[in-house]
């Protein structure tokens, strides 16, 4: 982090980046510490979760726009959630919190069953390299996880402009018996949702010439 980002980050983090109990590795969170969420938010509210926001340029527009929402976003990357820290304070919403954590742990271990309104994944690495396939986070284990913490009738939104990614996603999310394809084009994808700012990896991919799909599944 450049020493501007480092001090705002060191006066500002506090706010807004939950510290959790971890195991040895400093992304990881223990089991047996759930979240109360009404004492971290100050209300009760739908919760939203956002996978993997990045530097946060979809996170803070989406959260900004539903002030009635309650976004609780896992990212690893710290100078992202540095960078997501710094728009938070300039825009001055307070309906977010982050966790410089690893979401698969978060979804486990601080949330409870049948909690979460909705789910965003947007542009999750795509570990294009076919043998790092199996680094790819939606799989079919981590769609039962997703799809546990849902509410019924909760939404999980998810985006990538990895060809390969998407039918992947596609054929492990159609499968779950407990998700519905709710995509709005007719052959099961998504119109892009139109709060979905664009983002710097999504604009990279559209450079690169590749396809962005949408996808939308909700918890029967
Ligand atoms: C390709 S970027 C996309 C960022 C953002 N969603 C966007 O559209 O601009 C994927 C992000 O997911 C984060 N990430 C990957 N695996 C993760 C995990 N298990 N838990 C939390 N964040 C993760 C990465 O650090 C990275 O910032």
């Amino acid at each position: 982090m450049r020493p501007v980002h480092l001090r705002a980050w060191e006066r500002l983090r506090h706010a807004y980046v939950l510290e959790v109990p971890h195991r040895a590795a400093s992304t990881s969170i223990a089991p047996g510490h759930p979240l109360d969420l009404a004492a971290v938010f100050g209300r009760t509210a739908p919760l939203v979760v956002e996978i993997g926001p990045g530097t946060g340029e979809s996170l803070v527009a989406m959260a900004a726009a539903r002030p009635e929402v309650d976004v609780l976003a896992f990212e690893v990357y710290l100078p992202g959630v540095a960078r997501t820290v710094n728009k938070l304070h300039e825009t001055e919403i307070t309906n977010v919190r982050l966790l410089q954590s690893d979401a698969v742990d978060g979804l486990r271990n601080l949330l409870g069953p049948d909690s979460v309104q909705e789910v965003w994944t947007f542009f999750p690495d795509p570990w294009p390299k076919v043998r790092h396939h199996k680094r790819r986070l939606v799989d079919r284990a981590f769609a039962q996880l997703v799809a546990g913490r849902l509410r019924p009738g909760g939404l999980w939104r998810l985006a990538t402009d990895w060809a390969d990614y998407a039918a992947q996603m596609r054929s492990v999310l159609d499968a779950h018996p407990a998700l519905e394809n709710v995509g709005t084009t007719a052959d099961g994808w998504s119109e892009r949702d139109a709060d979905r700012p664009l983002t710097r990896f999504e604009q990279r991919g559209i450079e690169a010439g590749r396809t962005v799909r949408d996808l939308r599944y909700r918890r029967r």
